[in-house]
């Protein structure tokens, strides 16, 4: 009995285990029922785009369907319109932003309006998370969302209120706001579009009101991390985003990627089960105490493995903390395991590949189940600083599409090469990445997606059936 076999043995039975046996396609999984509006509140540069832009890319990892409804964005839009109709460019300066501006309130509270409609339609229409990407700062406009909401059966709303006292916090905010090419402000200086957005921020705070109503849900965050206060959170998807929120920070970090040395398995083809490293596995082991302590210095750090043998030898010899998570151990291959992709796919090698994230190995998993179970190690990785990862072609795929956002159908053909170190460091908007080959030899395990998977009318096992051995 191969130790991956007992492996499974020792697996406490658990409700979806039953339907591992089928294998093959497997359904997505139905959503359909969960409908909310997350509506954002605070200052211009609280970072509400920040959180809007994680919270999307964590559900749309575990696949909810969500969309980010921008108010400036629309903004922009209609008076590129009215432009283009009318010939009069309006004036988005920050005396737009002024209450005093009666005109220009009534047609921000409109555009506020607007964009909720569009986003309740959407939901309508199938969407699960709409998110409403504006100040909100007044009682008043907050009032308003919620009573639109509650005309709509099966939506509820959550405020998140993101409040931010930290000058370095702020002060990066609006320079990424000025720098980045911003359309507000494209045509001005930097000086001149930094002291506008400034004047800007001041006239919101004039009338600034912080989340105080007992009745509404909401979920307000100091500093990105420092603090998060829970107010009427309920169920499953909302307790999520609520857990999600409470582990974010802003902390500089680096999240480094690395497989496991070279197998046994691997120099034979062989998918799955439980070897020890090879002699140019080991080499890598022994080699990357080294190449990690010149990135991160004397800054702490630890490292976490699956429970399987190559990823806890393959960190032996780092002088760090140490974690085993069974969450990160290899997609199971079930009935494949220990098999060679030949053995394993006898008949029809394109047959995965046709859809490789939905297969599911019979008795085994899909990559769809791996990402399911990889949830707590995001929410985790979120919370943790620096963190060395020792993981397995599949796993690391997995946490990596999380970080790039990347879709699921590219997911399962990611290259994470052996003796590779892949290093991510997290910005406002997705990760800088660095990658450091090691000089020791490995075998090249991934398989590129063939070109029937591409074109399904042609089949490699077409070939295969023509084809006679001498
Ligand atoms: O080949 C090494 C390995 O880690 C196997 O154990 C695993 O089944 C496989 O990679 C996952 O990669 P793929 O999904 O491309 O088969």
């Amino acid at each position: 009995e191969s130790a991956a076999s007992s492996r499974k043995a020792s697996r406490a039975p658990s409700p979806t285990r039953s339907v591992y046996g089928i294998g093959g396609k497997v359904a997505k999984p139905d959503y359909s029922e969960s409908k909310i509006v997350l509506a954002m509140v605070g200052l211009p540069a609280r970072g509400k785009s920040y959180l809007s832009n994680k919270l999307m890319i964590y559900l749309n990892w575990l696949e909810y369907n969500v969309k980010v409804f921008n108010v400036g964005q629309l903004r922009r839009t209609r008076a590129k319109q009215k432009a283009l109709q009318s010939g009069v460019r309006e004036d988005h300066t920050a005396s737009y932003f002024s209450h005093n501006n009666e005109e220009a309130t009534k047609l921000r509270d409109r555009l506020a309006e607007d964009s909720l409609e569009m986003l309740i339609q959407w939901l309508k229409d199938g969407g699960n998370v709409g998110i409403h990407d504006a100040t909100n700062s007044t009682m008043s406009r907050r009032a308003k969302i919620e009573a639109r909401v509650k005309k709509e059966k099966g939506l509820s709303v959550i405020f998140i209120e993101s409040l931010c006292d930290d000058p370095a916090v702020i002060a990066a905010n609006v320079a990424l706001k000025v720098s980045s090419g911003d359309p507000d402000y494209k045509d001005m200086s930097p000086d001149k579009a930094k002291n506008d957005f400034l004047r800007r921020i001041q006239e919101y705070e004039k009338v600034y009101e912080t989340i105080t109503e007992p009745d509404i849900s909401y979920l307000r965050i100091m500093n990105v991390g420092k603090q998060v206060t829970v107010n009427r959170i309920n169920g499953y998807l909302q307790s999520r985003i609520a857990f999600y929120l409470m582990n974010l920070h802003l902390k500089p970090r680096n999240i480094f990627f690395s497989r496991h040395g070279e197998s046994q398995y691997n120099v034979e083809g062989k998918i799955g089960g439980d070897a020890s490293l090879s002699e140019r596995g080991k080499e890598y082991a022994k080699a990357l105490p080294e190449l990690i302590l010149k990135n991160i210095g004397d800054s702490p750090l630890t490292v976490w493995t699956s429970t399987l043998k190559r990823t806890i030898q393959t960190a032996q010899a780092l002088p760090y903390p140490k974690l085993t998570w069974k969450s990160l151990d290899e997609l199971d291959a079930g009935v494949c395991d220990g098999m060679t992709y030949e053995q394993a796919y006898p008949d029809d090698f394109a047959n995965r590949d046709e859809d490789k994230f939905n297969y599911r190995y019979r008795g085994g998993e899909s990559y769809r189940d791996v990402v399911v179970r990889l949830e707590p190690v995001i929410m985790e990785l979120e919370r943790q600083e620096n963190v060395l990862v020792i993981g397995h072609q599949a796993i690391l795929r997995c946490l990596y599409a999380y970080f790039h956002h990347l879709p699921q159908e590219d997911l399962p053909y990611i290259k994470i090469p052996l003796h590779t170190v892949i290093k991510l460091t997290p910005k406002a908007y997705g990760c800088d990445e660095e990658r450091y080959p090691l000089p020791i030899a490995a075998v090249d395990t991934h398989r590129p997606k063939p070109k029937a998977a591409q074109q399904p009318t042609v089949k490699v096992s077409t070939a295969r059936e023509y084809y006679t051995p001498s």
